[in-house]
């Protein structure tokens, strides 16, 4: 019992806290995801519905998160299994856990890519790709490879692991600490850049200027996976990350902190590549490959661009790190809470599974045909393995910890947790509202008309 509580771990002081979410919140999803998903559908209706999202549902979700985390200072299983013993909540709990596994397995298939791009920059191959079409077939060959992406995908997933054996405190936290502000000043030199190219006007129409005829039912559900997945909830990874939590820090504060600087990157991710996307004259719909697109031919048209690129991959593969680290942080506390295993050897089996389930994800980028169009459904396995977890499962996990909080905990032991020390909670009556009626209602609505659409019409 005593290793066990040593080898659980807690944030070195409140700053490392926040780093340290919100490095797991900043990732791909705000950088390599938002853009292309707000490609996809229909530009700024979708950032519209995403932002709604986030204060609707998104905050208050987190708000419930921390709390249930820092009073249960348990992996999302147990935290359920100690206010709900003996109730079907623990599954809950564990959808959470395979949902990490399963996102993880996808996730880090990307940040392995991205990693690859650093090498690429360092090797200057940027330069040949001036063009939209340029830098799309040089993807399409690099995805293509499956020893490179199967061996990139190793490599994230190993130092990951790494990172995580050593613990919350001297992995996670001092790296977040340093490196989340400057990948934030590097993404601002980008989007001046990007917002200054010519006919970069466009794109910036197409970012800004809501077009509500291009609202439909799976750009809902879309924009509302996308919010959960930036802010990394829905799965118990800010259960998890609150469990480290001490008892005097402000949750409501930290989860506005949070949530704003999570959001902040996203719409300046959106202002690299959209216009520039205009300006290159690329594809807005082209999917995950988008910033492999866009990002190297923005840098061919920019002085000092191989230095700016050589920084751009190192930094946002530093931010994947921040958000792989959360994710495999959740079902390795798992394990060393309910299995009582070490945290070495739960970091080992996850990786283990992970890379396995990652395997076929690595193969989607054309180095198997059926993966990368998969029969029926005509898109490739990684795409369907992010709308089956980020879209689906974070948007019932979300759903379902607003219930727990608002009724089967209550708000009274929630609100306690969070004015424990005498913390005042300044939003009490706000969230109150929102976590009881509004948020799950919001999202069940969501999935009540993807169903009436997929089905009825
Ligand atoms: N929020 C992370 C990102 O935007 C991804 C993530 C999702 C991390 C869920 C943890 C849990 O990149």
């Amino acid at each position: 019992m005593t290793t066990n509580l040593q080898d659980r771990g807690a944030w070195g002081s409140r700053f490392g806290f926040i780093m340290a979410a919100a490095g797991s919140a900043i990732g791909l999803g705000n950088i390599w995801r938002f853009p292309y998903v707000t490609g996809q559908n229909g530009g700024a209706i979708f950032v519209l519905f995403y932002l709604f999202f986030i204060l609707l549902i998104g905050l208050p979700v987190m708000i419930g998160e921390f709390s249930i985390g820092r009073f249960s200072r348990k992996n999302p299983v147990g935290a359920f299994k100690l206010i709900a013993p003996r109730s079907g909540w623990k599954y809950l709990g564990l959808l959470g856990i395979l949902t990490g596994i399963s996102i993880l397995s996808f996730y880090a298939v990307i940040a392995g890519y991205t990693v690859g791009y650093i090498f690429k920059a360092v090797r200057g191959d940027f330069a040949q790709l001036g063009s939209a079409e340029a830098a799309s077939s040089a993807y399409e060959a690099f995805s293509a490879s499956p020893e490179l992406s199967i061996g990139l995908l190793f490599a994230f997933l190993a130092i990951t692991g790494f990172i995580v054996i050593r613990g919350v405190r001297g992995g996670i936290e001092k790296m977040a600490k340093l490196l989340m502000p400057i990948l934030f000043l590097l993404l601002i030199i980008l989007a001046i850049r990007s917002v200054t190219l010519e006919g970069a006007g466009k794109g910036l129409e197409f970012y800004l200027k809501p077009d509500f005829s291009k609202v439909t039912s799976s750009s809902i559900l879309t924009a509302l996976g996308q919010a959960l997945f930036s802010l990394s909830l829905g799965m118990g990874t800010m259960i998890t990350y609150g469990s480290y939590l001490s008892k005097n820090e402000d949750i409501g504060k930290s989860a506005i902190i949070v949530c704003f600087f999570d959001t902040l990157v996203a719409i300046l991710a959106g202002f690299v590549i959209l216009p520039a996307l205009f300006a290159l004259g690329a594809d807005p719909e082209a999917g995950p490959r988008l910033i492999f697109v866009v990002i190297p031919s923005l840098l061919n048209n920019m002085p000092g661009g191989a230095v700016f690129g050589i920084g751009f991959f190192t930094l946002l593969s530093i931010a994947a790190l921040t958000s792989t680290v959360s994710l495999l942080e959740v079902p390795v506390a798992y394990f060393v809470d309910e299995w009582k295993w070490n945290r070495k050897k739960s970091v080992i089996i996850s990786i283990g599974i992970t890379f396995m389930l990652g395997i076929p994800s690595a193969l989607a980028g054309g180095a198997v045909g059926f993966l990368t169009s998969l029969p029926k459904l005509g898109i490739d396995f990684l795409s369907f393995m992010s709308i089956v977890f980020n879209d689906f499962s974070l948007s019932i996990g979300a759903c379902m910890v607003a219930l727990f909080a608002a009724y089967r905990w209550g708000i009274k032991n929630t609100v306690g947790e969070i004015e424990r020390e005498g913390v005042k909670f300044t939003y009490k009556a706000i969230w109150t509202f929102l976590i009881r009626f509004i948020t799950p209602i919001l999202i069940a609505a969501v999935f009540i008309q993807v169903i009436y659409q997929t089905f009825f019409s």
